[in-house]
């Protein structure tokens, strides 16, 4: 992972360099003291894995029901790596009748799997699909229905860990520790995505591997973009703008969006509401909409762009039309002309002063990716301490939470 700054932020770096080591510091010795949940468990059991797996009949597709951190991490890697997937995927993650009667049309149920995750146990769109499909799986296969459907979910508490074991059902943990939206490297992630096929291990190595790096003192790219966008934020830039220039890494923004928000819109110690507004476009596409915003819109974001330096593939232009809006483009290939609307859209952010950073991504692998997962939660959990608010709770979501379970009938 690699980051550069527009060159007015380089300055304000540079300046600010011995205050950004010392906050460092402090952060790695809170990381080697207590150490982060998500860092505790990049791991899984292979053989409780094959074993699992072993119960389930013949599939070619699972779904995942499931939402927020149970179901978007999911999404963004098996959506990234689907073409080297052996099973499909779907994740439901809504309470939508028209999207529920999709799947369903789209699902021949004997050759499907599920998996129910949920942490709490308790969260609603979670429970009434598993209630639906548990119910649909009992009319078609009886007391075999059991074989279909495994449960991820709190060792210990909630409902759902009470109806798994009171039904000697199938399931797996989630650690206690772990909250949603850190769990995507755990069985919530790992094992639907196992049992589709992708490479796991990859991603796990790759997320490993780059945790090691920054313990080694070898990369602090998390922390000065973290840095260095809170010191924006604090002068007006409310909004980050994530732009990655791959429709793939949409779904990176998709996922973002949840961690950073989740995270960080808070009261703070001083009682003051705090949090940066996560928005994601997409380059070269959103050059032809929401850019104008940027441009001449408020000057109240700080964007990052995302790249990646190596494609993997690229496509020769070689024909020559000969027309003024045609002809320059003869020769040059695909990866040349989205390098130069990169560059183009960056510089002209600069030049208007606007605040941007440039990450890049060597290439888009599983390893990669595992280690993005990594950066997005070190650089999300550090600005929560440069805020001075907790990064795992998510006491705001409560409030409409009380209103439907009255609305529901719920007690
Ligand atoms: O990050 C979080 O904790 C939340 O977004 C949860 O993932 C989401 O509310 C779903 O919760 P649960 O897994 O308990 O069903």
């Amino acid at each position: 992972m690699k980051i550069e700054f527009s060159k007015a932020l380089e300055k304000m770096i540079d300046k600010d360099k011995e205050n950004c080591r010392n906050m460092r510091g402090e952060f790695l010795l809170k990381l080697n003291v207590e150490g982060f949940p998500f860092s505790r468990h990049l791991s899984f059991d292979e053989d409780i894995y094959k074993e699992t797996k072993a119960i389930l009949p013949y599939y070619k597709k699972v779904v995942v029901l499931g939402i927020g951190g149970s179901a978007l991490g999911t999404r963004m890697i098996y959506r990234l790596f689907k073409s080297k997937a052996d099973k499909e995927l779907i994740i439901l993650d809504t309470t939508d009748p028209m999207i529920i009667e999709e799947a369903l049309s789209e699902m021949i149920i004997e050759d499907t799997v599920f998996v129910s995750i949920s942490k709490s146990g308790a969260t609603m769109e979670t429970a009434a699909l598993t209630i639906y499909f548990i119910e649909h799986l009992q009319n078609v296969f009886g007391e075999v229905w059991k074989n279909r459907m495994i449960f991820i979910t709190d060792p210990l508490s909630g409902d759902l860990r009470r109806y798994v074991e009171d039904n000697s059902l199938h399931s797996l943990h989630i650690p206690t520790e772990l909250g949603g939206r850190y769990s995507v490297l755990s069985n919530v992630g790992l094992f639907p995505l196992y049992l589709a096929g992708i490479d796991i291990k990859a991603i796990l190595s790759g997320a490993r591997r780059y945790l090691k790096k920054i313990k080694d003192d070898k990369d602090i790219t998390p922390f000065t973009l973290a840095g260095c966008n809170l010191a924006h934020y604090l002068k007006g830039k409310n909004i980050l703008a994530l732009f990655p220039y791959s429709g793939k890494m949409k779904l990176w923004g998709e996922w973002f969006i949840q961690l950073w928000g989740e995270s960080l819109g808070k009261i703070d110690r001083k009682g003051i509401n705090v949090g940066q507004t996560p928005i994601v476009a997409v380059g070269p596409t959103d050059q032809h909409s929401i850019i104008q915003l940027f441009t001449q819109g408020p000057n109240d974001k700080f964007v990052l762009f995302l790249d990646i330096e190596n494609r993997g593939t690229d496509q020769d232009i070689s024909l020559d039309l000969p027309y003024n809006s045609f002809s320059y483009l003869k020769g040059k290939t695909f990866s040349q002309l989205i390098d130069a609307e990169l560059k183009g859209t960056r510089e002209n952010l600069d030049q208007l002063g606007v605040a941007t950073a440039l990450l890049t991504m060597e290439e888009l692998t599983e390893e990669r990716i595992g280690e993005l997962i990594i950066f997005s939660y070190i650089f999300t959990v550090y600005t929560a301490q440069l805020l001075g608010v907790d990064p795992f709770d998510q006491p705001g979501v409560e409030g409409g939470k009380k209103i439907m379970f009255k609305l529901l009938g719920r007690e």
